[in-house]
């Protein structure tokens, strides 16, 4: 993405942004950052408060009456508020920033119903999240208008949903997580979980068509819960750990996997049911992001690296041969080298079996994108070759501590030469082996006797000597 296109947003649809600032040269000056924070998201300045889908009162509490005067300019916007709404279909939004919110928090939406938001000054680098919200609660449309970026806004896209022997099922869509560099909560809502039941009644439509693995999906999959089923309605929702149990009884399903997780969203029932849940797959895919603990601040991620490590020793002494998978980005506005070496040092100690990385890109309409400190795209280069190549070395070393293995692999399909088969194994490693035809959609065991940074490959155990 270039520069210019990172600054003016392709946010085709404008919007009107007018801003009152009351007092002194403090609020003018945060008055200015954000009108900059929030020109990314497609709101232009205007002067006068009317028609505007956005109206700002930064207030100021020293002069007496300071807060009576807010009230007062309040009371002349609510009609502006509803012609707005009669107009066009979507509402003024109307925001009290500056001393006087600190100061009331609270109280002045109870006093003054028009407000949809009241924000202290500690708070303003959150404007975007915070709009967001209120329209996610008036039900307002969600904002298409952002640039997609294939890699990073669809979910671990499967090509085809039910490919053979191995299917994906959504269960889980939206995010509440909002971190800075991300514009999945704008453009794709809330957290929501698909009931128990109706989660169910297409797994086992899948396995009565063959299906003997499923992924579930969901952009916070781990933040499922889902209304509890029929038969369990006290229970009011379910977890993904339990999720994953009840489908772990459905005939014919042999594997379970999810994707993508965040480590806030961790429960000890999910943990404990990768050890004691043997169809769930030994292979988790935990985006941590960043090392740094100021970065993963300014990233709004919500969890320091720490904890992030903490969830990562938990989950191998439930499973101790669990795979962890990864997410990095590397630039984010901010990151030193130091920072940069935090993530390699975080990388070293969990040893990936596998991992994404990317460069930071300025998403338009981020608050990233209007962060100070943006990071030089040689900078980025050079230090994701880096962290490139420290993954790909831990990748190979942990294909590579298969070998001598035997281990039990879904064959999916064809291989590339006569007589080979292409199947996976428990950890999502791509396995190669020469096997019948007939072993398509079979789990069968092959002893691993090579391996590769991208696939291992082996012999079928011979019948008698199997243990799956
Ligand atoms: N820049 C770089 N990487 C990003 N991702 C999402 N948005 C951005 C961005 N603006 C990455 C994150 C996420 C994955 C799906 O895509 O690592 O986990
Ligand atoms: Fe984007 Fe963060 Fe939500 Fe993942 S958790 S979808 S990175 S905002």
């Amino acid at each position: 993405m270039t520069e210019m296109s990172s600054e003016t947003p392709k946010a085709a649809e404008r919007k009107r942004l007018y801003i009152k600032t009351y007092g002194c040269q403090m609020n003018v000056y945060d008055s200015e950052r954000m009108r900059d924070l929030l020109t990314p998201l497609g709101y232009e300045p205007s002067d006068t408060p009317e028609g505007s889908d956005l109206v700002i009162l930064n207030t100021c509490h020293i002069r007496e009456k300071a807060a009576e005067k807010v009230y007062s300019e309040l009371g002349r916007l609510k009609p502006l508020k509803e012609d707005k709404a009669a107009a066009t279909g979507t509402p003024m939004t109307i925001t009290v920033a500056g001393c006087v919110a600190q100061a009331e928090g609270a109280e002045i939406k109870k006093r003054a119903p028009v407000v949809d938001l009241v924000v202290g000054p500690q708070t303003y680098h959150k404007l975007p999240e915070l709009i967001a919200e209120v329209h996610r609660g008036r039900g307002d449309a969600l904002d298409t208008e952002f640039e997609v970026e294939e890699k990073f806004d669809t979910l671990a896209a499967p090509e085809r949903q039910v490919d053979g022997y191995t299917a994906f099922v959504t269960v889980q869509e939206g995010c509440d997580k909002f971190c800075t560099f991300c514009v999945v909560p704008y453009t794709r809502g809330a957290e929501w979980s698909r009931p128990v039941d109706q989660v169910v009644a297409e797994v086992r439509a899948l396995a009565a068509k063959g299906v003997r693995e499923v992924t579930l999906l969901g952009q916070n999959v781990n933040a499922y819960h889902g209304a509890a089923p029929s038969g369990h309605e006290a229970d009011g929702t379910w977890g993904l750990g339990r999720l994953v149990r009840h489908l772990a009884l459905i005939g014919g399903i042999e594997r379970i996997r999810f994707t993508t997780s965040h480590p806030k969203d961790m429960d000890d029932e999910l943990i404990q049911t990768f050890a004691d849940e043997p169809k769930l797959m030994p292979y988790f895919h935990l985006p941590v992001q960043a090392g740094s603990d100021k970065i993963l601040k300014a990233m709004n991620r919500k969890h320091t690296a720490a904890e992030y490590i903490a969830i990562i020793e938990k989950l191998r002494a439930a499973r101790s041969d669990i795979a962890i998978s990864g997410d990095m980005i590397v630039g984010f506005p901010g990151e030193t080298d130091a920072d940069f070496e935090a993530t390699m040092a975080l990388v070293r100690q969990v040893n990936y079996a596998s991992c994404f990385s990317f460069k930071y890109s300025r998403r338009p309409g981020t608050p990233g994108a209007a962060m100070f400190g943006q990071v030089d795209e040689a900078v980025k280069t050079e230090r994701l070759a880096r962290l490139q190549a420290l993954l790909a070395e831990q990748q190979q070393a942990f294909n590579a501590s298969m070998v001598g293995k035997r281990l039990p692999v879904l064959f999916e399909r064809d291989g590339r030469n006569a007589g080979q088969l292409n199947g996976r194994s428990p950890y999502l490693q791509a396995v190669h082996c020469d096997a019948p035809i007939e072993m398509i959609g079979q789990i069968i065991e092959v002893e691993i006797t090579g391996a590769s940074k991208n696939a291992l490959s082996g012999r079928l155990v011979p019948e008698e000597t199997r243990a799956a």
